[in-house]
């Protein structure tokens, strides 16, 4: 068995298709992703049964790739590690089985990954020649935040393996919420982008419509968006009739109305997390053990401009260093599980070849 520090990383969790090879835990040598955007955006959502379809098709060539583009044989890899949980059951199952075979047949250490936790681990990652945003000395403990496409979650990180769930959504995830309001405003998939690009429209107001904030007088840490998603249907199509139906749907927008609400939804989702961001913060700074000292972020919302920007301000208001990852890193991927396995196979934390694909979270 290798002695080296490469891990070989799976992820079939969703609708990306993806492999990777780490180095030491950081260094990225290689991150391949096969994207099914396409194949799922007729449909406005991913279809299950069509994502597990395509990851068996695609996952054979991904890992070949990664493995050539970071100049390295299966032989050279120490350990395999897959994303076992939480995702579609049979997307899972397609990564979980390759990353089995491949443990069996090479005799590594088989690593089990739990996606969202990885997602914080993102700003740790970097390139060859390019700085991560954040470095291990300063990371911990910190204040966690992923903010996906299914996931919305908060977590005192006490180090890159000992999480602890603060709060999280009651109903749709952050990017969920940014995908059905780019359906609203009939706008492609993934809506995401689509609406952090309308938003910057120059002359956009933010302030049009006034979204709610959802749980500002709520004790907890956690979220809900489906409060703003239904906001913004009813700005669009204006209240239901009896019977559910609406008198109208967003063909009457014109692209300035458009902007105005998407900037306008924009702000009120980013100003929700920001608004539970400072509730942790207070709640953290109010207890008398280890301060906090940076704020971890991850999953594809971290993309969003206004988003990267309003997470900056926070972490500079508290005197916090930020991991916010490079947007390469910030959506679905598998270096991100390759270097979350890096200190799992040093805590030990291996699995047997009996590991289990769970589709709900740890914690
Ligand atoms: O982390 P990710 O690839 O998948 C999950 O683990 O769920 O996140 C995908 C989500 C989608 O909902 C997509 O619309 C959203 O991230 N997203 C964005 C942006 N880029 C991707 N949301 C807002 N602004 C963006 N720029
Ligand atoms: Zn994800």
């Amino acid at each position: 068995m290798p002695s080296g520090t490469l891990i070989l990383g799976i992820e079939t969790s969703c609708d990306e298709t993806a492999a990777a090879v780490v180095e030491a835990g950081t260094l990225v040598r290689a991150n391949v992703i096969a994207s099914q955007a396409r194949i799922h955006a007729p449909y406005g959502g991913v279809v299950p049964e069509l994502a597990s379809r395509a990851h068996a098709e695609r996952l054979l060539p991904v890992v070949r790739h990664a493995l050539d583009e970071a100049g390295c044989a299966l032989a050279d890899v120490a350990a395999i590690a897959v994303g076992h949980r939480p995702g579609l059951i049979g997307s899972l199952l397609v990564g979980l089985a390759a990353a089995k075979a491949l443990a069996w047949a090479l005799n590594r250490p088989l690593i089990g990954v739990d996606h969202v936790q990885a997602h914080l681990y993102a700003s740790l990652l970097h390139r060859p020649g390019s700085p991560p945003p954040l470095t291990q000395a300063d990371a911990w403990p910190a204040l966690g935040l992923v903010v996906s496409g299914g996931h919305t979650v908060m977590y005192r990180c006490d180090s890159p393996v000992d999480l602890t769930r603060l709060g999280a959504t009651l109903d749709d995830a952050l990017g969920e919420a940014f995908d059905k309001a780019a359906t609203i405003l009939g706008l492609g998939y993934p809506g995401g982008p689509e609406i952090d690009r309308l938003a910057r429209t120059p002359g956009a107001d933010d302030r049009a419509y006034d979204f709610p904030v959802a749980l500002r007088r709520h004790d907890s840490l956690d979220f809900s968006f489906s409060g703003l998603k239904t906001s913004l249907l009813y700005a669009v199509r204006g209240l239901p009739l009896p019977g559910g139906q609406f008198e109208r749907d967003h063909h009457w927008l014109s692209e300035m109305s458009r902007a105005d609400l998407a900037a306008s939804f924009q702000r009120a989702a980013v100003e929700a997390v920001i608004y539970k961001l400072e509730r942790a913060w207070k709640n953290w700074s109010q207890q008398a053990d280890c301060p906090c000292r940076a704020l971890l972020t991850g999953g594809g919302v971290c993309a969003n401009s206004r988003l990267r920007v309003a997470l900056t301000e926070f972490a500079s208001r508290h005197g916090l260093r930020l991991g916010l990852p490079d947007p390469e890193f910030c959506l679905d991927n598998a270096a991100m599980i390759a270097g979350l396995a890096y200190h799992l196979l040093h805590a030990g934390r291996c699995a047997s070849l009996d590991l289990q694909a769970e589709p709900t979270p740890a914690c």
